[in-house]
């Protein structure tokens, strides 16, 4: 029924209108897997991507935090302490630092953070930063009066001033705000809310289909019609909807977890399938004696 329809004879307006539009919902997808990255690489407490990510946001998970950093030395834990070790909120801007920072800065705080110690790299790493190297190269970006996006809870007075009294601030012993962890260091992150489940469920479900039928639909639109077409065409939309099943269904099973995965890849192979498609489709120099069929 479709194949009256040509794309490559639209006016070139139409032509130029649909070319944008593929471009912006190709980039705009490439952002969506940025901002994807930067929201849940952390979300296990580790750096990178990976399943446990999903699996703190879907399902929740228990991470083992190294006992070290559980504050069991019997020195009252510090609010920096339980924003750095695992699972807290500054974990993975430390981690970036590598190993050594981690190691520096949990021990300097297990041992009360004294002054003394503030400029000392441990002598038996090799290459070790001191306290101030991993606060200062780590850290002080966001945590400075001047310019900082954290300037509230400042380290120093601008960006490339580290100052001990006012990180001492949040690293003297006994400044936590919340009661140190029980059993050890094991920590239960997630499962998100269900209030943030809902709010991102219908924000993705409202949007997402529209224009993955639109794509789907000019795909469908393009010269020839073959069984590959056919097959490609709807597996954007069955993605979505494994997709966003998936993402109640991994609260109680996470098996689901994969399902996301594999949803995300087909969703993604398949809708640059598409766009490049419409794309030839829109320009292509065939001319109309081929539209027989
Ligand atoms: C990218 C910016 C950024 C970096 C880098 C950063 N922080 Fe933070 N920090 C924040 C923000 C934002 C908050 C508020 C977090 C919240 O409460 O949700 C915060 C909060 C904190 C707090 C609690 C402050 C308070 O008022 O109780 C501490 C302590 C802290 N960070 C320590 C660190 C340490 C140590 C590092 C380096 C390893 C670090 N931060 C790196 C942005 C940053």
């Amino acid at each position: 029924m479709f194949t009256n329809v040509r794309l490559a004879s639209l006016p070139a307006p139409g032509k130029l209108i649909l070319t944008l539009f593929l471009a912006m919902i190709g980039a705009g997808y490439l952002f969506a897997l940025g901002n994807l990255y930067h929201q849940h690489a952390g979300a296990d407490g580790r750096d990178g991507l990976t399943i446990d990510d999903l699996r703190a946001v879907f399902h929740g998970m228990t991470v083992e935090g190294e006992p070290a950093a559980a504050g069991v030395s019997g020195v009252p834990r510090s609010r920096m302490m339980e924003m750095i070790e695992p699972g807290g909120k500054m974990r993975k801007h430390l981690n970036k630092g590598g190993p050594l920072a981690v190691r520096t800065l949990e021990a300097w705080l297990q041992r009360g953070a004294s002054s003394d110690d503030w400029l000392r790299a441990d002598p038996v790493e090799q290459g070790a930063p001191s306290p101030q190297d991993v606060i200062v190269a780590q850290c002080l970006d966001c945590h400075n009066a001047e310019s900082g996006e954290k300037a509230d809870a400042p380290f120093g007075p601008d960006l490339f001033t580290v100052d001990p009294a006012m990180v001492q601030v949040f690293a003297a012993p006994g400044t936590a705000k919340g009661p140190a962890p029980v059993g050890g260091a094991a920590k239960r992150l997630g499962p998100q809310p269900l209030a943030h489940l809902f709010l991102v469920t219908h924000i993705h479900m409202l949007s997402i289909p529209v224009f993955t039928l639109i794509v789907s639909g000019l795909f469908l639109l393009g010269d020839r019609r073959s069984t590959l077409r056919s097959v490609v065409a709807p597996l954007p939309m069955m993605a979505l909807a494994c997709d966003f099943s998936s993402w109640w269904l991994a609260r109680t099973s996470d098996v689901f977890l994969h399902v996301i995965v594999i949803a995300g890849v087909v969703f993604a192979a398949s809708l640059a399938i598409q766009l490049l498609g419409v794309f030839a489709s829109i320009w292509s120099r065939r001319q109309s004696s081929d539209v027989a069929s």
